[in-house]
C-alpha cells in the first residue's frame, strides 16, 4: 500500500504572536529588518546586497568602507552606488550611518540627519575592528558630536569594545562598558545608544537594566555558537568576528535576552563578508556572512527555545520602534522545510565575475525556509 499522503500544511500561524504547529507548518511574519549590516562596496556590494533586500525591508548600513563614510557627501553617494546594485523591483531601503572620527564636525552629522541622508552614526572605537583605523581615540574626543546629537534625537551606534592590549580579548566587551560607555549615558542622558552586536551577559545586564533609550542589537551566530566554533577540529576562520564569540554561559544569556520579549533587544546580523583570501590568511579578517539564511538562523534559535511566537517583535518591531520608524507592513512566510546550506555561495558582480562566500551554517540543515 502506498504510504498516506502527507498531511496538508495547516493553515498559517498568521496571527501575530501566534507559534506554528510543532513539526509542521509556516510561519507569518511582519517583515523584518536588518539593524546592522555591511553592505560593502563596488564588486562585493554587488554580490552580496540582494542577499539582504530578499529577507528585510530596510537595514541600517555600516559606514567601515575604505574611506569610511565621513562626510553628507560620501554618504549620498554610497546611498546611490547601493540602489543601482539591487535586483530589479527591490523594494529594500538602506538607512545609512556616518563613521565618527576625532574630527568630524558636529555640524555635518546634524545636516546628515537634517537631511534624511542618514539615520544614526557609528562609534569605533579606534582600531577596534575591520576599517576601524579612523575610529575615534575615546568617546571624551567626540564629546560636542554626541551633545548635538543628543539634542537632535540622532542614535549613537556603539562597538563596544576597548583596544587595550592589555585586556584580554574575550573581556573586552565588559570593560569597554565599565570605562565607556556608562560615563557616556551618563554625561548624556537624553542620548539614543545601541550597543551593538553584544556578545556577553554582562551587557545583557547593562542594557536589561539601562535607561529605555539603551538597546542592543544581537546576531544569528552569537546565538548559535560560543568561542569553541573557532577551534573545533582545527582553527576555523569563518567562526571568527568581532567581538568574537564568548563562552557558553554568555550565548545561552543573549539567548534569554533575544528571545525574552523584551523590546532593548532586536534583530541585527552584523553580517559581514570577506572574500576568501581575506578570511584563509595569516592574518585573517574578522566577519561572519549570514545574509542569506538570517532568518531562518533565528527561527532555529527561537524555536529551539520555544519562542517562536516573540520572533516578530524580536525582528519586525522593536527596531522601527526604538529609531521612530513606521512598521513594515508587508509580510514574509517561512515554511518547515529542511534543508541543506551549501558550504559555498557561488555569487556574482553585477558584470559576472564570481564571488565566492562561505555563508554561516554552510554544510548544516536548516528547519525553515524563507518562501516569499
Ligand atoms: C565587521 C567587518 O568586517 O566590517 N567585522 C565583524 O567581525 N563583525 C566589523 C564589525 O562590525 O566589527
Ligand atoms: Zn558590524
Amino acid at each position: 500500500m502506498p504510504p498516506p499522503p502527507p498531511p496538508a500544511t495547516p493553515p498559517q500561524a498568521s496571527l501575530p504572536g501566534q507559534a506554528p504547529l510543532p513539526g509542521t507548518g509556516s510561519i507569518s511574519l511582519r517583515q523584518p529588518d536588518d539593524w546592522h549590516v555591511h553592505l560593502r562596496d563596488g564588486a562585493m556590494l554587488e554580490a552580496v546586497v540582494g542577499a539582504t533586500a530578499r529577507q528585510f525591508r530596510r537595514a541600517i548600513v555600516m559606514p567601515n568602507l575604505q574611506p569610511p563614510i565621513t562626510t553628507v557627501a560620501a554618504a549620498r553617494a554610497y546611498g546611490g552606488r547601493i540602489r543601482r546594485a539591487l535586483p530589479p523591483g527591490s523594494s529594500f531601503e538602506p538607512l545609512l550611518t556616518a563613521y565618527l572620527t576625532d574630527s568630524i564636525d558636529p555640524r555635518e552629522v546634524e545636516a546628515g540627519f537634517r537631511e534624511g541622508v542618514w539615520v544614526a552614526a557609528k562609534l569605533y572605537p579606534a582600531r577596534a575592528t575591520t576599517n576601524a583605523e579612523a575610529g575615534v581615540s575615546d568617546p571624551l574626543a567626540i564629546t560636542a558630536v554626541l551633545e548635538a546629537m543628543e539634542r537632535i534625537g540622532m542614535p549613537l551606534l556603539i562597538h563596544g569594545e576597548v583596544t587595550d592590549p592589555a585586556i584580554d580579548i574575550f573581556d573586552r566587551e565588559a570593560v569597554f562598558i565599565e570605562r565607556h560607555l556608562a560615563p557616556l549615558l551618563q554625561r548624556h542622558p537624553g542620548l539614543k545608544v545601541v550597543l551593538e552586536h553584544i556578545t556577553t551577559s554582562d551587557a545583557v545586564e547593562f542594557v536589561r537594566s539601562g535607561p529605555p533609550q539603551l538597546a542592543a542589537t544581537i546576531t544569528p551566530h552569537h546565538l548559535h555558537i560560543n568561542r569553541n566554533a573557532m577551534f573545533q577540529g582545527g582553527l576555523k576562520p569563518d567562526f571568527y568576528c568581532l567581538p568574537v564569540a564568548k563562552r557558553e554561559l554568555h550565548r545561552l544569556a543573549l539567548r534569554a535576552a533575544a528571545t525574552s520579549g523584551d523590546p532593548r533587544f532586536f534583530l541585527g546580523t552584523d553580517s559581514a563578508p570577506h572574500g576568501r583570501s581575506a578570511k584563509e590568511s595569516a592574518c585573517g579578517c574578522a566577519g561572519i556572512f549570514n545574509a542569506p539564511y538570517a532568518i531562518e538562523s533565528y527561527a532555529a534559535v527561537f524555536e529551539q527555545e520555544g519562542a517562536l511566537q516573540r520572533l516578530e517583535g524580536f525582528a519586525s518591531e522593536f527596531g522601527p520602534r526604538f529609531y521612530g520608524l513606521p512598521l513594515n507592513t508587508a509580510r514574509i512566510t517561512l515554511e518547515r522545510q529542511p534543508h541543506a546550506v551549501e558550504p559555498r555561495l557561488a555569487l556574482a558582480d553585477a558584470a559576472g565575475a564570481p564571488v565566492a562566500l562561505v555563508p554561516f551554517h554552510a554544510g548544516e540543515t536548516l528547519a525553515w525556509r524563507l518562501v516569499c
